[in-house]
């Protein structure tokens, strides 16, 4: 299995178990209460989440979102300068995304997009900031996917076929490619020879079509590497960016690739198998502390 996608489990999982220590923050008020939070209902969340760019479009940008990542950032212990420059400058261009006059829901959209933006030109620094909370209202990494969540039911209308075989996402593709020759005729041909059979099978449930979508993306992306960033960054139409939509499509994927690891007798399945092999290099490893071996025992226990 992929080292990262199990990384991305056993963090999750994690979250989940009470035991677990946030070792960012400090004593008291990091493990059961940031527990707790984890718990609260996903719709108390997302409701709470439009005060997070509340009155951005009338304050040049500002809001509890950028004031949130202004404090995450002066508390970064393991930020270095150069660090806390790039967090600069990306809330300094996030404050002109987000002051535009346009709805809540589209604001959180933009406000999205450029998370996701940063986090694929600075990753190193993103991971540093993306378990903080922000502005009381919960971990950066989360406000992408209740956004996300949010716009997942917005996909399928990009996907439906219209009665000329044309679809959003189609139109959005060809958008991506401009002027290019080479693009438009690469797209032409992922449009013709892979999606409009994907988007035109009504047998297709939303998640398998959102799956196979991924893949010919994915596809697509890994022989022209060197236009996803271009492409990611273009916007859909009434939706967001292509970055996102590409975003919802491997969310699909990545929940059908958890049924297959887990797949099979306890002991013996893919997550587990990896977990136990995971569990022995990390009991061996001396840089880490005994408190977090024993939660993970623990947890790989129970
Ligand atoms: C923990 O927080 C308290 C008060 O907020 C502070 O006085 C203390 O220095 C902090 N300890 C560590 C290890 O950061
Ligand atoms: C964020 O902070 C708020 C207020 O201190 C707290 O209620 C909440 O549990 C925290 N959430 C996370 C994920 O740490
Ligand atoms: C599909 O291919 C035909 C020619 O083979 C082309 O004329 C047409 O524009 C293509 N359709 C799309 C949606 O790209
Ligand atoms: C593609 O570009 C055209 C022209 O700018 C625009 O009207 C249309 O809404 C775009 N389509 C999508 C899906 O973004």
């Amino acid at each position: 299995m992929e080292s990262k996608l199990f990384i991305a489990l056993l963090v999750a999982a994690l979250l989940a178990f009470s035991a677990a220590k946030d070792d960012d923050s400090n004593g008291s008020d990091s493990g059961s209460e940031s527990m707790g939070s984890w718990g609260d209902s996903f719709e108390e969340k997302e409701e709470d989440c439009d005060r997070l760019v509340d009155g951005s479009d009338d304050n040049n940008g500002d809001c509890d979102l950028t004031d949130g990542l202004e404090e995450v950032k002066d508390k970064c212990d393991k930020c270095d300068e150069d660090d806390k420059i790039k967090i600069t400058n990306w809330i300094a261009s996030l404050k002109i995304e987000i002051s535009v006059k346009v709805t809540v829901e589209e604001r959180l959209i933009l406000a999205s997009a450029s998370i996701m933006k940063f986090q694929m030109e600075n990753p190193t620094v993103y991971e540093l900031i993306q378990f903080k909370n922000v502005s009381s209202w919960g971990m950066l990494s989360y406000f992408t996917k209740v956004v996300e969540v949010r716009q997942t039911t917005k996909v399928e209308s990009l996907v439906t076929l219209d009665d000329e075989d044309n679809c959003p996402l189609f139109d959005a593709l060809m958008n991506c490619t401009g002027d290019s020759y080479e693009q438009q005729s690469a797209v032409n041909a992922l449009i013709n020879e892979t999606l409009l059979e994907i988007c035109g099978d009504m047998t297709l449930s939303v998640t398998k079509k959102n799956v196979k979508i991924f893949e010919a993306l994915s596809k697509f992306f890994s022989i022209n590497t060197e236009w996803q960033s271009s492409f990611f960054q273009f916007k859909i139409q009434g939706f967001g960016t292509f970055q996102q939509f590409y975003q919802i499509t491997k969310s699909f994927y990545q929940k059908t690739q958890v049924d297959v690891i887990l797949e099979g007798e306890v002991e013996e399945c893919g997550f587990m198998v990896s977990f136990k092999n995971q569990l022995q290099l990390i009991k061996a490893d001396m840089t880490i502390s005994a408190s977090v071996k024993s939660t993970l025992s623990l947890f790989y226990d129970r």
